[in-house]
């Protein structure tokens, strides 16, 4: 399905005019179309068919409880990396066997919550994590399940600032510290040895660093196994890439024959941790003009969302799509879109050839699903924006816009 697209010249999110969402609702706003999350779970529900297997949802791309709730119905699993997350989706209500957690820097605390919860793993990331799992366990007198995140030095062609699968990034161990690791688990009685873990980056576009990333695991899990210790989930992480403008978004059908193919006939299941893939094109930032002005040559439209609703284009430079809500004839001019906060670094796109432009006008900003509310702050004490959801013809909020009062709850004057 298209979740937007013009009828007559007017942008709409399923059966809904965006137009209608911003009188009832206001702008700024994050709009998102259920249709098209679930059609992007289920086509890789569709590809992992016959492999058994486990789509952990990655939290962190969009976190509203809506979102994890309908992907819970659906029959995700989660990806989760605090224990904000961990309460989220208890609060979402999933199964606690089908959560995973991941993170560099996981608290006693974090880990306490995690082990009463009972999840099916958690995916370490080094030596000193290990350690205070396994005395968090024992103080619990419980079991924690492990994986351990193997740092495969695979190179992933994509931003810097998301790129983590080589030994110059924070995350993972290298292959031979892993196997040490997962010796000094097996050992333990509070520890379980469940599985491998690697995600090597997000937005990626190849399939082949994936098929390599699973290659440097499923070697791991061999040596594992010829030393006894049995490996029974191999988590590929999330990363797969989506089209923004014109990039060739990855293949997943391909993706997934080719990683079913590694596995077949070996007692693995696998889990893959896509976040971007299940909710970036299924939502959009809607946003109305307030001014249209010129410095010198310069041509700028000042919108009422900015940074800090999202973040990515100052932060990665990254090019979402700006479409009018409604189209009008007319010559079209270069200009920037820009927010109202005290930051050059404040724009959503730079250098657009738009048609003309109002005050009033709504635009909507594309494929701002996921890391769109998620990395939104209230910078310049702004409150973030609602949060509406189109089934249809029908609209739901399933975040309301922040209000004043609470902006500065928990402040002293
Ligand atoms: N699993 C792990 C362990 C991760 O660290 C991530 C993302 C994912 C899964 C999901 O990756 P995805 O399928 O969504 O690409 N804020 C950046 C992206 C940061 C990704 C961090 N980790 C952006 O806006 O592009």
């Amino acid at each position: 399905m298209e979740p937007f697209a013009y009828v007559q010249n007017r942008l709409h999110a399923e059966g809904v005019p965006l137009a209608a969402v911003a009188e009832r609702y206001g702008t700024p706003a994050y709009v998102y179309s259920r249709g098209a999350i679930l059609e992007n779970f289920r086509r890789l529900e569709v590809g992992l068919a016959g492999a058994p297997s486990l789509v952990c949802y990655s939290v962190k791309a969009n976190s509203n409880l809506r979102i994890l709730s309908l992907l819970r119905e659906a029959g995700a699993g989660f990806d989760i990396v605090s224990g904000g997350e961990l309460a989220r989706v208890g609060r979402a209500g999933a199964a606690p066997d089908r959560v995973v957690f991941s993170g560099v820097g996981k608290t006693a605390d974090e880990m306490d919550a995690a082990l009463a919860a009972g999840l099916l793993m958690f995916n370490v990331e080094s030596d000193g994590e290990l350690e205070l799992i396994e005395a968090r366990a024992a103080a619990a007198g419980k079991t924690a399940p492990i994986a351990i995140r193997v740092n495969p030095d695979v190179e992933a062609e994509t931003h810097p600032y998301i790129s983590t699968g080589r030994f110059i990034h924070k995350f993972g161990v290298p292959k031979d510290a892993a196997l040490s690791l997962y010796r000094l688990a097996a050992r333990s009685k509070n520890l379980r040895v469940r599985g491998i873990a690697c995600h090597i980056g997000s937005q990626i576009l190849q399939i082949e660093p994936f098929l390599k990333a699973l290659d440097e695991i499923l070697e791991v899990a061999a040596g594992l196994s010829a030393e006894g210790i049995e490996i029974e989930w191999l988590d590929l992480g999330g990363g797969y890439g989506i089209r923004y403008r014109n990039e060739e978004p990855i293949e997943m059908t391909r993706l997934i024959a080719e990683l079913k193919r590694r596995i077949a006939g070996a007692p693995y299941r696998l889990i893959l941790e896509p976040g971007r893939a299940i909710v970036g094109n299924a939502g959009i930032l809607l946003t109305r003009v307030l001014y249209v002005k010129r410095n010198g040559q310069k041509k700028f439209i000042v919108v009422d969302s900015g940074m800090n609703d999202l973040l990515r284009p100052a932060l990665y430079g990254s090019e979402h799509q700006v479409w009018p809500v409604i189209q009008r004839p007319g010559p079209a001019a270069s200009a920037d879109v820009v927010g109202p906060l005290c930051e050059t670094g404040d724009f959503l796109a730079r250098d657009r050839e738009l048609a003309p432009l109002q005050p009033g006008d709504l635009l909507a900003v594309m494929t701002t699903g996921a890391y769109g509310f998620a990395l939104s702050s209230n910078y310049n004490s702004r409150p973030r924006p609602a949060e509406v959801l189109v089934s249809g013809t029908e609209t739901e909020v399933i975040r309301a816009r922040e209000r004043l009062e609470s902006l500065m709850s928990g402040e002293t004057t």
